[in-house]
């Protein structure tokens, strides 16, 4: 078997406060998986993603991104929160082009990365635009495609679309469906809704709480790609009723 993309060998983090917010977690996500993290508030989500990422490291255990520590794969990730904290002086193009322009990467250059991941996330004709003057799921659009810039193969996603509409979530999940099946990405994703995990992951992981645990994993045979009307399956419906259930389980 081929090198894990990611592989986590009995990962523990103990905060100095003494929180230990993960023990004993291993998991191996192979190249071209959509794996979701599911599970109660605090059980470790954020955490874990940014041990992976290097923004952290573990008090215990090991974490390898491409067979590499952390810190020396960070080229190969792009971390996506939330919150898309795009500055409000700088236009779409020049939020999205900043990390380009800080590596010092020549004009042309970034001009042509930057127009490339706007087009993917179907932002073209807002590349002059200012963050106050797009809607939700256009700043969403825009905060990936600031993470595409530098061509990651890696996607560490922190409930990105929990502060949209449902619509416009159903939407950013069908195109960054779309995105995934193109591109070949790996993604490391984490929300709350059970709906949102079962109709784009490959896997769901459910994690408990105190100290966050893993407590399944389930392989999801749904097929790809993924259309719309998969939510209104008997597949679909029997998916989300199970992972439900387990994370009924879960919260106990
Ligand atoms: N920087 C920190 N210092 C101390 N405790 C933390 C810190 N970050 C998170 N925690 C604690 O670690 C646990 C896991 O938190 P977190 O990873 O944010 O969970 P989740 O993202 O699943 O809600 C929680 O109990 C949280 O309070
Ligand atoms: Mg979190």
């Amino acid at each position: 078997m081929s090198v894990p993309e990611i592989a986590l060998n009995r990962v523990t983090k103990q905060y100095k406060t003494g929180t230990l917010a993960l023990e004993g977690v291993s998991l191996s996500v192979q190249r071209g998986e959509f794996v979701t993290l599911l599970g109660p508030s605090g059980c470790g989500k954020s955490t874990l993603l940014r041990m992976i990422s290097g923004l952290s490291t573990p008090t215990g255990g090991e974490i390898r991104v491409n067979g590499m520590t952390p810190g020396n794969a960070r080229e190969l990730m792009s971390f996506i929160f939330q919150d898309p904290t795009l500055m409000p002086w700088r236009t779409v193009a020049g939020n999205v082009g900043l990390s380009l322009e800080l590596e010092g990467a020549a004009r042309p250059l970034r001009a042509e990365r930057v127009s490339d991941v706007l087009g993917l996330v179907g932002l073209q004709h807002f590349a002059n635009r200012y963050p106050r003057e797009l809607s939700g799921g256009m700043k969403m659009r825009a905060s990936i495609a600031r993470a595409l810039v530098s061509r990651p193969r890696i996607l560490l996603m922190d409930e990105p679309f929990a502060a949209l509409d449902e619509m416009t979530r159903d939407r950013m999940n069908e195109q960054l469906l779309r995105l995934f099946e193109e591109q070949k990405w790996t993604v490391l994703f984490v929300t709350h809704s059970v709906a949102e995990a079962v109709f784009l992951s490959t896997r769901i992981v459910i994690l408990s709480a105190h100290p966050g645990r893993i407590a399944h994993d389930v392989a999801l045979n749904l097929g790809r790609p993924r259309e719309p009307h998969l939510r209104e399956s008997a597949a679909f419906e029997q998916a989300v009723i199970q992972i439900s259930r387990l994370l009924r389980g879960v919260q106990r």
